[in-house]
């Protein structure tokens, strides 16, 4: 009967149906937003240095994300192709977070230090040159694209306002610390660098 009601008046449905989903979602949301293990950075992790943020926003920019993961599951046939399962810490600098949710290559959670940084230039110049089955697009221009040091520091700077703990020093030598450094360097200083801290130990 009261059922009835409801069905039979759908404002009333739908202002029920948020306050459902409301409450389900903070009980999703709300520990994480508390809980040690996902708001302190992993032993090790550091915000990016300017030259690997450089990286990572180029990573953003060429939607690396569409075929590369960055998150491996606690699965066993997961942790033994690519290393230790992902944990939330490891990415309290990621802004946004680039977990993914496709795999057409592989995961790349764990790639830092996995080949050298020749091998990554010549990978992303042609992917066939070293993966001859390899369907992922060849990126050449990233070899002459020229980095802007003033660019990446004004980036550092929202961070530091946001939150990443940042210092002026930090800030203050960017620029510098990237200048002669082309899109390529900083792409590889990045992949370089994922996962290397969980993948150590
Ligand atoms: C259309 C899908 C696609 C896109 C977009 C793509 N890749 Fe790939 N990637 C692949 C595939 C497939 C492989 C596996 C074959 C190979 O190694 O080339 C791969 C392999 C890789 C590997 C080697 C991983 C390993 O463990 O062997 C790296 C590193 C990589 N990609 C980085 C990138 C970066 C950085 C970008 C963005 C600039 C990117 N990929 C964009 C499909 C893609």
């Amino acid at each position: 009967m009261k059922h009835e009601v409801i069905e039979k008046n759908v404002n009333l449905m739908a202002v029920l149906i948020v306050i459902v989903i409301s409450i389900g979602g903070l009980i999703e949301i709300l520990p994480l937003m508390v809980s040690a293990d996902a708001t302190e950075p992993y032993e090790g992790v550091e915000p990016y240095p300017a030259l690997q943020l450089a990286g990572r926003d180029i990573y953003v920019r060429e939607g690396c994300y569409g075929c590369h993961s960055q998150q491996i599951r606690p699965f066993r046939s997961e942790t033994e192709r690519y290393g230790p399962y992902s944990v939330a810490g490891e990415f309290v600098y990621d802004r946004p977070f680039q977990f993914g949710s496709k795999r057409t290559g592989p995961d790349l959670a764990r790639v830092g230090r996995r080949y050298s940084d020749d091998w990554h230039r010549i990978h992303m110049i042609n992917p066939r040159d070293v993966v001859p089955e390899s369907n992922m697009p060849a990126y050449p221009w990233l070899q002459d694209a020229m980095l802007d040091g003033d660019d990446i520091a004004a980036r550092m700077r929202a961070l530091q306002f946001l939150g990443d703990p940042y210092t002026d020093e930090q800030i203050a030598a960017a620029a510098e610390s990237v200048a002669g450094k082309t899109e390529m360097d900083a792409l590889i200083a990045y992949l370089q660098n994922l996962g290397i801290v969980r993948s150590a130990r």
